[in-house]
């Protein structure tokens, strides 16, 4: 599956789909969140917000016979915003968006990024060679949410 999959960088014109990724697994997946966080949240990841935080970030998506299927990104040294299609999950997809962000961070000369992860996501994170750092919470449009830092020494 993912020898079919391009990873490349984030166009603009791929604002729409990215936001509609993230709306539906907050609207419809993330039940680890209570009901008010998953809303606000979903209701701010919009069009709009994918392409201002297009400008301070790297962002990829990952592409299957020309419709995007994931993405990630990697503020300073932090990996944000992965997301994989439901549909898609568990075949390596999220890992594949990983190795080019951690390629990134290599290249702008970074010895280590870091990740605070739902716990949903941990053993994710965990079988790509990030350790767990500390128990945190992390702000998200207004809101405190329960995380886990992690860190991966590259
Ligand atoms: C987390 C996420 C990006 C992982 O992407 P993915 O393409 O499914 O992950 P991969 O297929 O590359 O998984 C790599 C390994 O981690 C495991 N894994 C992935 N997600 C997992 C999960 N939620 N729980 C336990 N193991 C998981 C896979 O089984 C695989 O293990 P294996 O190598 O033993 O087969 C994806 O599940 C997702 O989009 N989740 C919803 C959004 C989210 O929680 N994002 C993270 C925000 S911090």
């Amino acid at each position: 599956m993912s020898n079919n999959v391009i990873i490349r960088k984030f166009e603009p014109e791929d604002a729409q789909v990215c936001s509609a990724l993230m709306q539906d697994h907050y609207r419809n997946h993330a039940l680890d969140l209570p009901e008010v966080a998953r809303k606000r949240i979903a209701d701010a990841r919009s069009t709009e917000y994918v392409k201002l935080i297009s400008k301070d970030r790297v962002l990829v998506v990952a592409e299957l016979e020309n419709k995007i299927i994931g993405m990630g990104g990697l503020k300073g040294d932090e990996i944000r915003h992965m997301y994989v299609d439901r549909a898609f999950q568990k075949k390596n997809i999220g890992s594949a968006i990983l190795k080019v962000l951690e390629e990134e961070a290599r290249n702008k000369g970074l010895l280590s990024i870091t990740v605070n992860s739902v716990f949903y996501a941990v053993e994710f994170y965990s079988k790509n060679g990030f350790k767990i750092v500390q128990s945190t919470q992390i702000e998200r449009h207004g809101l405190n949410i329960d995380a886990i830092l992690l860190e991966k020494k590259l």
